[in-house]
C-alpha cells in the first residue's frame, strides 16, 4: 500500500471517502473485468490467504456495489464463482461433493494466461469445509435480481442448475433426523475449531435464508419441480424447529431447568435429553434480561450450546427465521446487554468466550482463539451491517445509529482492523489484519442503509 496516498487520505478526506478509496484498491480484476475484492490489503504481515477473494467476505461489498449502481462487479463475481462450483464428484473422493462452492479464489497466471484457483478448504488452515459459501451465493443472487430487476441472469440454465446443485447438496437425506443441516466444525465464518460441529446456528440461519432466496429464484418448470417441492417442504419444519428448540429466554430457561431426563417415546418433553447440569444456569439466569431472548448456538443429543452467536441471530432476524416477537426480543437483548455484546466495537462474534478446560477441549488449545480473542469472543466490525439491518427491520433504528457511531469513532483511526479483542472489544485484535475489506465495506454498507432504509428490501425477507 502506498503510504503517501494513505497519509493524504486520512488528513484530507472524510471517513467515507477514505473507506471508498481502500475498497476500490481491494478490487480484483480477471481478464480486465472486476470480479471481487481481496480479503485484506495489509502490507505489514504475510498475506497467507488474505490475498484471495472469499465468498463470505465479499457479501457486504457486493451489497454496497449493488446499492451504488455498480452491479457489474457482482454479476461478474456470481458468474465466475458459479463456474468454480463442483459439478461432478471425482471418483477418488478427494474432492468435495457436487454443488459445493469454494471458500475463496485467487487469480493466477500461467504463460500469460489468467485463470482462477479456488480453495474448497483443501488448502485452508485446518482443511475446513466452507459450507456457508453456497448459501451466501444464493442470497447474493437474489439481492442482485432485486437491485437490478434483471431476472435473465438467474433464469439462465447454468444459474438454475447451480441453484439446484446447492440445494441437492443441502437437502439430501443423510444420517440425520432433524430439519437442520449437519456440518463439521469451522464450516462458516468461524473457520476454526470452536466446538460448533453438529447443527450450528450460523449455518442454519444461512440455510433458511438460502431456501427463501431459492424459492424466489427457481423457475416453475418440470426440471425444477422436485427441487421446489423439497424447498417448500423443508422451510416449515426448519423454522418451527429453530424457533422452538433453539429459543432461549427466561421462560424457556425455567422449562429446561426443570426438565426430566431419560424420556423415551413420542410424548417426551425433553426430546434431546438435555441434562440440567450441562446448562450454565448461574450465568444465564442473571444474564438474560426480563424481556429479551436469542437463538442458542447449537442443538444435538444431550447438547444445547447456550452461547450467543451474533451472525446466526442477526441473519435470523433479517430473513424472518425468528417470529416477529422473537426478532424484537433479540434486539431487546442486544440493547439490554449492550456492554457485553457491542461494547467498544460492534459486535461480539460470540458470547461468552470459552475459557480454561473448555477452551482446551473445544478449540484444541488454539492460541489464536484464546478467551476473548478472534472467534472466541472477539468483536468483528463486519457484523455491523447485519446489526444495522436487523435494527432497522425491527424499528430499532437508534441501536443502529449508536453502533455506527462507535465504529466511526475508531475504524479509520485504527486502520480498519479485522477484529478486536477483550471482554468489551477495546483492544485491536492481537493478530488482526489492518485494512480488512469486509470491515471497510460493512461500515459503508451500514451507513448507506441508515441513510436509505428502503434498501433493506434487497436483503430482508418478510
Ligand atoms: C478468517 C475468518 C474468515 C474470513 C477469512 C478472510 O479466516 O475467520 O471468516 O473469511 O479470515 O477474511
Amino acid at each position: 500500500m502506498d503510504q503517501r496516498i494513505d497519509e493524504s487520505m486520512t488528513t484530507e478526506c472524510t471517513i467515507e471517502e477514505e473507506a471508498w478509496a481502500y475498497l476500490e484498491k481491494s478490487i480484483i480484476y480477471y481478464n480486465d473485468r472486476p470480479i471481487g475484492t481481496l480479503a485484506a490489503c495489509d502490507p505489514s504481515v504475510e498475506s497467507l490467504n488474505y490475498d484471495q477473494c472469499f465468498i463470505r467476505d465479499f457479501v457486504s461489498a457486493a451489497l454496497l456495489f449493488l446499492l451504488k449502481g455498480r452491479a457489474e462487479i457482482v454479476r461478474n463475481f456470481l458468474e465466475e464463482t458459479l463456474k468454480l462450483q463442483i459439478k461432478q464428484r471425482q471418483l477418488d473422493f478427494l474432492e468435495p461433493g457436487r454443488g459445493l462452492m469454494p471458500a475463496s479464489f485467487k487469480v493466477e497466471t500461467i504463460k500469460g494466461q489468467q485463470y482462477l484457483e479456488p480453495d474448497f478448504g483443501d488448502h485452508a488452515i485446518g482443511r475446513v469445509t466452507p459450507v456457508d459459501s453456497c448459501l451466501w451465493w444464493i442470497f447474493l443472487l437474489r439481492a442482485y435480481v432485486k437491485a437490478t430487476g434483471d431476472t435473465s441472469l438467474a433464469e439462465r440454465e447454468d444459474f438454475q442448475e447451480g441453484i439446484r446443485l446447492i440445494l441437492e447438496l443441502c437437502l439430501i437425506a443423510r444420517f440425520d433426523m432433524y430439519p437442520t443441516i449437519l456440518v463439521p466444525d469451522g464450516a462458516c465464518m468461524i473457520d476454526r475449531r470452536l466446538g460448533i460441529y453438529g447443527h450450528p446456528l450460523e449455518i442454519q440461519s444461512l440455510f433458511y435464508t438460502a431456501l427463501r432466496a431459492a424459492e424466489a429464484l427457481l423457475l416453475d418448470n418440470a426440471i425444477n419441480k422436485s427441487t421446489i417441492q423439497a424447498v417448500i417442504q423443508r422451510l416449515g419444519p426448519l423454522s418451527a424447529h429453530l424457533r422452538k428448540h433453539y429459543w432461549l429466554d427466561l421462560e424457556r430457561l425455567t422449562v429446561i431447568y426443570r426438565y426430566k431426563g431419560e424420556e423415551y417415546g413420542k410424548a417426551a418433553i425433553n426430546q434431546f435429553n438435555i441434562y440440567s447440569d450441562s446448562i450454565p444456569y448461574d450465568w444465564l439466569s442473571s444474564w438474560l434480561p426480563e424481556k429479551g431472548g436469542y437463538l442458542a448456538g447449537n442443538l444435538g443429543p444431550s447438547q444445547l450450546d447456550c452461547r450467543f452467536f451474533a451472525l446466526g441471530n442477526l441473519m435470523a432476524v433479517i430473513s424472518s427465521l425468528t417470529s416477529e416477537k422473537q426478532s424484537q426480543e433479540v434486539m431487546q437483548l442486544i440493547d439490554q446487554r449492550w456492554d457485553d455484546l457491542v461494547g467498544y466495537m460492534p459486535m461480539k462474534i460470540c458470547f461468552p468466550a470459552l475459557e480454561g478446560q473448555e477452551w482446551k477441549m473445544l478449540t484444541g488449545c488454539d492460541p489464536k482463539n484464546k478467551s476473548w480473542s478472534y472467534h472466541n469472543g472477539g468483536n468483528w466490525p463486519v457484523l455491523l451491517w447485519m446489526l444495522t439491518a436487523a435494527a432497522l427491520k425491527t424499528g430499532r433504528t437508534e441501536l443502529a445509529v449508536k453502533a455506527v457511531a462507535i465504529a466511526e469513532s475508531r475504524l479509520s483511526k485504527e486502520q480498519w482492523p479485522e477484529y478486536y479483542d477483550g471482554q468489551n472489544g477495546r483492544l485491536i485484535g492481537k493478530e488482526a489484519r489492518k485494512y480488512q475489506t469486509w470491515t471497510i465495506s460493512s461500515f459503508l454498507l451500514a451507513k448507506e442503509l441508515l441513510e436509505k432504509p428502503d434498501y433493506l428490501a434487497l436483503l430482508t425477507f418478510d
